[in-house]
């Protein structure tokens, strides 16, 4: 208990802390958590945070606890963040502004990413045949438009090129509802993108179908996970016929995980149990919220952000029954279905649930994390406008901050209000090349609080720079930086990021719902140099 010697526990805090824990049990197991935290408390001495009154001020504040010898927890992909378009934009190629310089610029900020081309509306793509019926104009997001249409060569090349000279990879959601009358996949349209594509060395990854296990549900019609097993099979030999063994095949897309009937789980271990190694990542579909119904209090309740580990503990149990190790990417989530919360999800209101989600996915193993969506619907992360909302800021802080390196950052009770991560700083968050590490997270109270990161790897000349995010109200679409509202230049370029610099003596304070990325420079542990 070396570094605990003189601090004095805070019993009744730590208990009201277990309590919350328990009313939290139907989406985290609190006892365990509690219990496991105990155990560390009494194994290593060290390792262990909790809510104290610190050494070093009168006041309450939680310790953030990172230990000399911190291991790596997880390596995620250098597209971790990622994004989609849907397909449903494909349907009236004057809604998608692809060929538009600033939102060309919007989107390279947010690279490397993946730019998934995929939603229900991947199940009606037919690629350049019947091209006269393209005049037809559309609803502009309409998610239960199962109409079949046409995507030309012309605009998917098009498409293509957005992705190319905004430095992202297109991950491009392949037709699996044509089928031939044995209900096979009929990959005779599909042959044609993926030849045409080869013919223009494109360099892509692949889907097929989105979200299979409703079809029933969207489409009158039933794939079983075994059949899609095999069309993916066919797929995997296709694109190694065609020249692209070397792209990354995801699936199967499935969504509805976590609810009570199990059905989207077992549809995913059927189907990864009945397929050959075809597949690289496992990919699924979260949401926490129905958009039309979706309040704004629900965007800052713990009990909404603790779904995902529940779903993503489902996934891997569906993984590991099925006999499979196969890493997973979380390929296409948002706050809240049907188009995402009118005037919430594509808000400051959003933004928590957002940067919590890739946190805690990071902190779990999760590969990629496809945010739904770049343009388009009610949580987008720019707006009609083509200027930026709170989401993409935040993406573009996270990718100057945290890089693919996962630490293992102990906090009491990460599943309250005060919700915590640690990656290594990002090679753009560094300063003189010096070793730096990120926390970062939220405090979803309406009280500040205190928080106060701790070990014996920060010495004198450790530095944190503090970035802290606010917003005047949940609704608002600004987001102010250390009380500044960001703003692009007016050049298109990124404004300063002004940090305040404090010593690790002191205290940071998070204000009321807020968010924070603390970049700790100086800090030398083994991941993190370079
Ligand atoms: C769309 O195309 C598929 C595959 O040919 C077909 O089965 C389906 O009936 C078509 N849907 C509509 C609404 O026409
Ligand atoms: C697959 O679709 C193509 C194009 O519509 C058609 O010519 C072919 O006969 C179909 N194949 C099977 C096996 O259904
Ligand atoms: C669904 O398809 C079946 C035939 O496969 C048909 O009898 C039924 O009317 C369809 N239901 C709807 C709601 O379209
Ligand atoms: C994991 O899968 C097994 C086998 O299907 C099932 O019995 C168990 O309830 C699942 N556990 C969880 C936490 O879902
Ligand atoms: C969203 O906010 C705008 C103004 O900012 C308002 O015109 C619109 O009616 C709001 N939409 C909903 C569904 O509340």
């Amino acid at each position: 208990m070396s570094s605990f010697d003189n601090i004095l526990w805070n019993k009744s805090k730590y208990q009201s802390l277990e309590q919350q824990q328990q009313q939290n049990t139907n989406y985290v197991n609190g006892n365990s958590q509690s219990i496991i935290t105990l155990l560390l408390i009494g194994l290593l001495g060290t390792a262990v945070i909790t809510t104290m009154w610190s050494i070093h001020s009168p006041t309450k504040a939680t310790i953030f606890l990172i230990d000399t010898k911190l291991p790596m927890l997880h390596k995620t992909s250098t597209r971790f963040l990622s994004f989609g378009l849907d397909s449903s934009l494909l349907r009236d190629p004057k809604t998608l502004p692809i060929n538009n310089e600033a939102f060309m610029n919007l989107a390279k900020y947010l690279s490397p990413a993946y730019a998934r081309i995929g939603g229900t509306s991947a199940d009606c793509i037919f690629f350049k045949q019947n091209s006269d019926d393209i005049s037809r104009t559309y609803d502009k997001f309409d998610p239960n438009d199962i109409t079949n249409f046409t995507l030309t060569e012309e605009f998917y090349l098009n498409l293509y090129k957005f992705t190319e000279k905004s430095k992202l990879k297109m991950l491009f959601d392949l037709n699996v509802m044509i089928r031939t009358d044995q209900n096979e996949w009929n990959s005779s349209n599909a042959k044609d993108i993926i030849e045409f594509s080869k013919g223009h060395s494109m360099d892509i990854d692949w889907q097929l179908g989105n979200e299979p296990n409703s079809f029933k549900h969207v489409f009158n019609r039933s794939i079983s996970a075994t059949q899609l097993a095999h069309d993916y099979q066919h797929l995997r030999n296709l694109l190694n016929d065609i020249g692209y063994s070397s792209s990354i095949l995801v699936g199967p897309e499935t969504n509805h995980i976590g609810d009570s009937n199990e059905r989207g789980e077992m549809y995913t271990e059927e189907f990864l149990k009945n397929q050959d190694n075809c597949i690289d990542f496992v990919t699924w579909h979260q949401y926490y919220l129905n958009g039309r119904i979706a309040k704004v209090d629900d965007f800052i309740n713990p009990k909404v952000f603790n779904q995902l580990s529940a779903e993503i503990k489902q996934i891997n149990n569906a993984t590991k029954n099925s006999g499979k190790n196969i890493k997973m990417w979380i390929s296409e989530t948002s706050t809240a279905y049907g188009g995402g919360a009118p005037n919430l999800s594509d808000r400051f209101a959003g933004t928590f649930l957002w940067l919590d989600k890739l946190g805690y996915s990071a902190s779990v193993g999760v590969d990629v994390v496809i945010r739904q969506s770049l343009f388009g619907g009610n949580y987008a992360m720019i707006g009609n406008d083509l200027l930026p909302n709170p989401d993409w800021w935040i993406s573009v802080l996270y990718k100057q901050f945290v890089s693919e390196i996962v630490l293992d950052l102990k906090t009491p009770n990460n599943f309250g209000t005060l919700r915590f991560y640690a990656h290594c700083t990002a090679k753009l968050g560094l300063v003189n090349r010096l070793p730096a590490l990120t926390i970062y997270g939220m405090n979803l109270d309406n009280k500040p609080k205190n928080i106060f990161i701790q070990g014996n790897w920060i010495k004198k000349k450790t530095n944190i720079f503090l970035y802290i995010l606010t917003a005047d109200d949940l609704t608002s679409r600004e987001i102010k930086l250390n009380g500044e509202k960001l703003k692009l230049n007016s050049d298109g370029s990124l404004p300063p990021f002004n940090p305040v610099i404090i010593k690790p003596t002191q205290m940071i304070t998070l204000p009321p719902i807020s968010m924070a990325f603390i970049v700790i420079h100086g800090a030398d542990i083994p991941p993190c140099r370079s």
